[in-house]
C-alpha cells in the first residue's frame, strides 16, 4: 500500500485541472478540486491569516463542532433523510453559504458520502471541506452573471488584472468587479430568511442589517475595510473575529463596544421635612461595528 502512496498523491494533485468539468462524488474529490495548497508557497502570510480564520473550517463551527449533525440524522429536522445513504444536495441546504462548491460542484453521491461522516463524527475528513482561496477568488468572484459571464476555469479574480499568474493551474488573474465591495461578503452573509428552499432557513443575516441600519444611516464603509484591513501591506484575511481566540475577540469587543454612564444623585423633597434620597442612571451602550452585533 505505501508503494502506491506517491501514486495517488499525483493522481490528486492533477485533479483541480480535469475535475472542474465532473461532479465531485466524495469529500476528498470536493476537498482536492478546490485546494488551496499551492497557494502558500507564493501568499505565504495570507495563507497563514487564512487558515486561522473561519473560512477555513466553514463546516466546523466554534471549537470543532459538527453542527450539521442533526441534517443527516432521521426525523431530527425536515431536510433528514431516513438513511444516510438517501442524502441529497437538498438536505444541505446550509451549503448554499457554507461550502457554495458543493452546490455548484458536487452531486448527491457527495452529499450522501457527506452525511455518513457526519453520522461517524469523522472531524478528520470534513475538516477538509472548506471555503478555500478558490471558493472567493473564482466561485464568489461575479455576481451579475448574464452580463460578466461565470467564473471562468484556470482563472482567478482579484482586484487587478494579472496576464501572467505564476501558478501551474490558475494561469491569470482577472480584475472583479466586486472585490472590494460588500456584496462580495454579501452573498453568504444574509439577508434574512432563505425564502427559496422548500423549508426557509435562516442563519446569518447580517448584511441585512448593513443594508439597512448602516448604510441608511450615512454608514460608509465596506466589509473589507473594516475586516481585511492591511497587514504589512497585505488585505487581512484572517476576517476576526475569530471565536476560538478569546483573547483577541475580548480586545476586538473592548474597542469597538462602549458603555458611557451618567448619575445625577437628589434629595427630593417629598413633603416638609422629609428628603428622600434618589438617583438618575443614564446608560448608553454603542458600538463601531458597520451592521448589529452579535449577528444570527
Ligand atoms: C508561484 C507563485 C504563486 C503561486 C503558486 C500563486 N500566486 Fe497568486 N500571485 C503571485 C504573485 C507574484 C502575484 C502578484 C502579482 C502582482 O502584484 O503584480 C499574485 C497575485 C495574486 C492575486 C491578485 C491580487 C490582487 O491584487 O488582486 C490573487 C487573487 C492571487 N494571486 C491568488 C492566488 C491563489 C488563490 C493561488 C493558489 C490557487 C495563488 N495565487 C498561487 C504569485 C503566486
Ligand atoms: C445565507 C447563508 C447561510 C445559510 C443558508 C446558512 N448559514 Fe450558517 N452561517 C452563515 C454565516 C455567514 C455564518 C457566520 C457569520 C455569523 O455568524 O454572522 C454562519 C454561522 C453559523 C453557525 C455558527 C458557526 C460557529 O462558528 O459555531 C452555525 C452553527 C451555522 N451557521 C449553522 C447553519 C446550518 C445548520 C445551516 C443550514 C440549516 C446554515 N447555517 C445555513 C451563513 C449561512
Ligand atoms: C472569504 C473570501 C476570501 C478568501 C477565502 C480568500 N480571499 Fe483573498 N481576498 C478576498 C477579498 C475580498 C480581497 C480584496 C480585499 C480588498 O480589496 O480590500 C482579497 C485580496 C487578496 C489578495 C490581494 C491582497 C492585497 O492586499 O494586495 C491576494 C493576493 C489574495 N486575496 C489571495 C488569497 C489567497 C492566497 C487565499 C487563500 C489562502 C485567499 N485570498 C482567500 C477574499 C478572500
Ligand atoms: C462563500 C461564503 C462566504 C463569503 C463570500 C464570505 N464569508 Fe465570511 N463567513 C462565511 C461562513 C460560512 C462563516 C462562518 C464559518 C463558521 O464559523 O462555521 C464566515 C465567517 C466570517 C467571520 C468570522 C466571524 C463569525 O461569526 O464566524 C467574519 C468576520 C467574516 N466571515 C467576514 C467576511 C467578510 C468581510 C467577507 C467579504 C470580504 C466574507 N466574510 C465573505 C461565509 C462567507
Ligand atoms: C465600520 C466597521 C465595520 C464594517 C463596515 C463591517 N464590520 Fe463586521 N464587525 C466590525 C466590528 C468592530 C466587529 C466586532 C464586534 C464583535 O466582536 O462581534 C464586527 C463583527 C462582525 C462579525 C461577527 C458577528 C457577531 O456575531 O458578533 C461578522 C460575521 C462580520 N462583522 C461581518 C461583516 C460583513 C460581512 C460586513 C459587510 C457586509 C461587515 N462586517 C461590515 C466592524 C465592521
Amino acid at each position: 500500500m505505501k508503494f502506491f502512496r506517491p501514486v495517488l498523491v499525483a493522481f490528486l494533485v492533477l485533479l483541480p485541472v480535469s475535475a472542474f468539468g465532473e461532479k465531485a462524488k466524495t469529500i476528498e474529490e470536493l476537498a482536492s478540486m478546490f485546494d488551496s495548497g499551492s497557494c502558500k508557497e507564493c501568499h505565504a502570510e495570507i495563507y497563514a491569516q487564512w487558515e486561522n480564520s473561519h473560512h477555513a473550517r466553514s463546516l466546523m463551527g466554534v471549537l470543532g463542532g459538527l453542527f450539521m449533525t442533526p441534517l443527516a440524522m432521521q426525523g431530527k429536522t425536515p431536510f433528514s433523510p431516513d438513511d444516510p445513504a438517501q442524502a441529497t444536495l437538498d438536505t444541505f441546504p446550509c451549503f448554499k453559504c457554507h461550502l457554495p462548491q458543493a452546490v455548484l460542484f458536487a452531486d448527491d453521491a457527495f452529499a450522501k458520502d457527506y452525511a455518513k461522516a457526519l453520522i461517524a463524527q469523522d472531524k478528520t475528513r470534513i475538516s477538509k471541506l472548506r471555503i478555500t482561496c478558490i471558493t472567493c477568488h473564482n466561485t464568489k468572484a461575479i455576481i451579475h452573471k448574464r452580463s460578466e459571464g461565470h467564473p471562468e476555469a484556470g482563472v482567478l479574480y482579484g482586484s487587478k488584472e494579472i496576464a501572467a499568474h505564476d501558478d501551474k493551474v490558475f494561469k491569470k488573474v482577472k480584475k472583479s468587479s466586486i472585490m472590494d465591495h460588500a456584496i462580495m461578503c454579501g452573498q453568504c452573509h444574509g439577508q434574512g430568511p432563505n425564502l427559496e428552499f422548500e423549508n426557509p432557513v435562516q442563519c446569518a443575516t447580517l448584511y441585512g442589517s448593513y443594508q439597512h441600519n448602516y448604510l441608511s444611516k450615512g454608514g460608509q464603509k465596506q466589509c473589507q475595510e473594516c475586516h481585511m484591513q492591511k497587514v504589512d501591506g497585505l488585505a487581512d484575511h484572517l476576517f476576526a473575529p475569530n471565536w476560538n481566540d478569546m483573547e483577541a475577540t475580548k480586545k476586538l469587543l473592548q474597542d469597538s463596544i462602549s458603555l458611557d454612564i451618567d448619575t445625577v444623585g437628589y434629595d427630593w423633597l417629598r413633603q416638609s421635612k422629609e428628603h428622600k434620597p434618589l438617583v438618575v442612571v443614564n446608560t448608553r451602550i454603542n458600538q463601531s461595528a458597520g451592521h448589529r452585533i452579535p449577528d444570527g
